[in-house]
């Protein structure tokens, strides 16, 4: 479902490049689970924003369900980012003056789907997460598990096909870091959603089927269980 070939992005500060990946070669099935590990600067994030489509590639070819991102046009990239992938980020990037229901229903806005409808699939989603009687929580009235919890919520709500988490755990505590991760563990086994999930958590990156170790803008190792 996902294939990148020789794929590199160099960004330019003050005319020196920095390379953040350099000729990655990947490919990752429907429904698979991908640690990804690797230290800091080692392009991890680089590489969940170029497959999410957030950002392209230097040189390479990314293909999603045999589509060629770079020959997509804008409208087809802005479909793909919003109604086929779900982003859960390190930062709760939460709206902070909508509450947790309409933080949820927001990407749906997009997608063109009427207000009722919205609310509705917002509201199960929301559900699901444990966090009904939290709906008119805003943001600042939430704890930072559930305001994770509100941002999967929201990375699910259009139902995509593929998650991206980077660093999900990392503002938590290891407790509520560990549910948010057996969370996302779920919807990839109970549900066949594709999870790559950055991570600093070795017992993850050690459990996971499969665990990219990335070093200097590469994938330096592999391991699949
Ligand atoms: N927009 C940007 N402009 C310039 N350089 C960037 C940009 N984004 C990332 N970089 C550089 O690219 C390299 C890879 O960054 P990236 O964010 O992918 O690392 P990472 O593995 O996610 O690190 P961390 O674990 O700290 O989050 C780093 O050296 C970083 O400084
Ligand atoms: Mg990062």
């Amino acid at each position: 479902m996902i294939k990148l070939e020789n794929v590199s992005k160099t960004y330019y500060m003050g005319g020196e490049p920095i390379n953040a990946l350099s000729g990655i070669n990947l490919v990752v099935e429907e429904g698979e689970m991908v640690a990804v590990v690797g230290p800091s600067g080692s392009g991890k994030s680089t590489l969940l924003h170029i497959i999410g489509g957030l950002d392209s590639p230097t040189s390479g070819e990314v293909t999603i369900n045999g589509q060629k991102l770079s020959n997509s046009s804008d409208t087809e990239l802005a479909h793909y980012r919003n109604r086929s992938v779900g982003f859960v980020f390190q930062t709760f990037n939460l709206h902070p003056t909508y509450n947790a229901l309409e933080n949820v229903a927001m990407p749906l806005i997009f997608s063109k789907v009427p207000r009722t409808e919205r609310l509705k699939r917002a509201s199960e989603v929301l559900e699901t997460m444990g966090l009904s009687k939290r709906s008119s929580h805003l943001p600042n009235q939430l704890s930072g598990g559930e305001r994770q919890r509100v941002c999967i919520a929201r990375a699910l709500v259009t139902k995509p096909k593929l998650i991206l988490a980077d660093e999900p755990t990392g503002n938590l505590d290891s407790k509520t870091g560990d549910l948010i991760i057996k969370l996302l563990q779920q919807l990839n086994r109970e549900m066949g959603i594709t999870l790559l999930l950055v991570t600093h958590n070795t017992d993850i990156a050690e459990e996971a089927p499969r665990t990219l170790f990335m070093r200097d803008g590469q994938i330096a190792k592999e391991r699949k269980l």
